[in-house]
């Protein structure tokens, strides 16, 4: 099997450079800019941004980017590096320790890896495909939870929650009557790794964007779980709504999302 290896090796060290970033600022007072009500943006994303792009660009100078933070001039690179530079920001600025580094690459669509590194903890996952999903080197496999009723799940809201709050409340509602219990802990990257390494059961979101799940949802499928959307259609980092879960509870939590209707479509 031909190997991403080298691309891999780069990804990880852009990550831990971004990671090391976060970690040497945090705790001190952010330049905290508000790109909308509730979403916000600080200096240390941009310079992680800033650090990402240059570890990669100086191995792989005609590869393409999309980044949270910046455009990036569209270079027609069969390669594309889908980047969040720091995911978990509002817990970031708040010294809450649950945050990350997202990298994740594609080849002419397709996801080829993804790195995930959370530095406080120093926990760095990653996942090439075909190849398996990893914590630390050690091979990660979803949970064998098979009920949902024994599921532990997480979710977030989206920056519009503030509109929509019937709407996101409907599904919370849905997963605390039919779920084991529920966690919001704000970095989606975070929580589909969670997933993979079998820490949480299940976890959707309506929302996200590309960066938030190019690099986390590789880690749930070759850890041998199930992405796709609130139709049940095979998941892209583009669509609108997200379930990841670890396949056996894949049904249970869709059908419970189902009985919501398609109201998420008309928001
Ligand atoms: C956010 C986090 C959060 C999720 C939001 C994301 P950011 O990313 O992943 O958990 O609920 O939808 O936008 O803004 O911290 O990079
Ligand atoms: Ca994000
Ligand atoms: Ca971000």
């Amino acid at each position: 099997m031909k190997t991403d290896a080298p691309y891999l090796q780069v990804a990880i060290a852009a990550a831990k450079e971004a990671g090391r970033i976060q970690k040497l600022h945090l705790g001190q007072a952010h330049q905290v800019e508000y790109k909308g009500d509730i979403d916000l943006v600080t200096e240390v994303d941009r310079i992680c941004e800033q650090a990402i792009v240059k570890v990669i660009s100086d191995v792989f100078p005609d590869h393409d980017f999309i980044s949270e933070e910046s455009s990036f001039e569209d270079k027609r690179s069969p390669w594309k590096w889908i980047i969040d530079p720091l995911d978990g920001t509002t817990n970031y600025s708040h010294g809450y320790p649950f945050f990350c580094v997202s990298i994740g690459l594609e080849r002419e669509g397709e996801a080829r890896l993804g790195v995930v590194y959370a530095p406080v903890l120093d926990e760095l996952f990653y996942a090439e495909k075909g190849k398996g999903a990893y914590l630390n080197g050690n091979r990660l496999s979803v949970s064998r939870v098979n009920i949902l009723d024994r599921g532990f799940l997480v979710t977030g809201f989206p920056y519009d929650a503030r509109e929509h709050v019937d709407l996101y409340l409907a599904y919370f509602r849905q997963f605390i009557l039919k779920g084991f219990a529920i966690r919001r802990d704000g970095s989606a990257a975070l929580n589909l790794s969670y997933v993979a390494a079998g820490r949480f059961d299940g976890y959707w979101e309506l929302r996200l964007h590309p960066w938030d799940t190019a690099a986390g949802r590789l880690m749930v499928t070759e850890a041998g779980g199930k992405m796709t959307d609130f139709r049940g259609q095979p998941f892209r980092i583009y669509s609108d709504t997200m379930l990841g879960t670890n396949g056996s509870i894949h049904q249970e939590m869709l059908q419970a999302i189902q009985e919501i209707g398609d109201r998420w479509k008309a928001t």
